[in-house]
């Protein structure tokens, strides 16, 4: 069993960045510059927005943060992501997820432009990379795809069991997995919480990715001999033996299933870190091509 080593994959990503970035700066083109939108405390998202803030200053990028109290009016945030829209500064921006339930998520996602949505969640984003066109591909899947492509696994031919159909996860990583490209050709299953005979679907699979939120949902009874695993899942859940309160849980059960795998992602180390890392990908480019659009040369 090979353990796919989503942290050491992420920092070959980070530190390539690094050296585009440096590049960028020495001749003198804007640095790409990341904003998030960061509303209420969750724990989760604190964590992941501060990570991501960090991950800008590694490469050199810059970021800014902006953090609103949980009671933020939607239209608050509408006025803000308009002037990050207009901001020549911003290269692209997120708002981190899930929101309030008084706000629309929807109306949020369809007001960032597709320019700059870094996150890859504009139905125009989604819309074309559905197509195969140019887009900013959302950084779960597209960091699953990076993993699998840095480990050397072929998806041509292979079945591809997808758990979960979420918009950020499930759904755009069964797209890209079926497309007519290196890191697709795979015959993919999309199983969620409807499905009939979902263990024997995901036995028969070459390769899961588990993004169902389910904390060991995966058993290895589910699992074929030597297949490939990816786990999406990160459910926080209490322990008191842990200094920060709590243990990160994946889909699937690690310890019987990576018994009877031939590659397998950790939780956490796996696909968290390739996440950033894609986000960052996407802001370099982000800001490559506006400034493309502004006729900045690039020697
Ligand atoms: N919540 C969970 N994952 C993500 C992500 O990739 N982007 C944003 N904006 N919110 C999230």
């Amino acid at each position: 069993m090979t353990l796919i080593d989503g942290k050491q994959t992420a920092k070959e990503i980070k530190e390539e960045l690094k050296v585009k970035v440096a590049k960028l700066k020495a001749q003198d083109h804007p640095v790409p510059h990341l904003a998030a939108i960061l509303v209420g405390n969750d724990g989760g998202s604190v964590t992941y927005v501060n990570a991501k803030v960090k991950a800008c200053a590694y490469v050199g990028m810059e970021s800014t943060l902006i953090t609103y109290d949980d009671q933020v009016m939607e239209k608050t945030l509408l006025d803000k992501i308009e002037e990050l829209n207009n901001d020549d500064n911003i290269s692209g921006f997120i708002v981190q997820l899930p929101l309030p339930k008084h706000i629309d998520e929807r109306k949020i996602t369809l007001a960032i432009s597709p320019s700059k949505d870094v996150d890859g969640f504009h139905p125009e984003n989604v819309g074309r990379m559905s197509l195969g066109l140019p887009a900013f591909v959302s950084a779960t899947p597209n960091g699953i795809l990076e993993l699998l492509k840095r480990h050397e696994i072929p998806t041509e031919g292979k079945d591809c069991v997808v758990i979960g159909r979420s918009s950020i996860v499930g759904t755009p990583m069964s797209i890209l997995l079926s497309r007519n490209t290196p890191t697709g050709n795979a015959t993919v299953t999309l199983v969620h919480s409807r499905t009939k005979k979902l263990e024997e679907i995901c036995k028969r699979a070459d390769i899961i990715i588990a993004a169902i939120g389910k904390p060991h949902f995966v058993k290895a009874e589910m699992v074929k001999e030597g297949a490939v695993v990816i786990d999406v899942g990160t459910t926080r859940v209490e322990d008191n033996t842990k200094k920060s309160g709590f243990k990160l849980y994946g889909d699937v059960d690690f310890e019987t299933v990576s018994k009877k795998v031939s590659f397998i992602s950790p939780v956490p180390g796996g696909v968290g870190p390739m996440t950033i890392a894609s986000l960052l990908l996407n802001t370099y480019k982000a800001c490559v091509q506006s400034s493309d659009k502004l006729s900045i040369p690039q020697k």
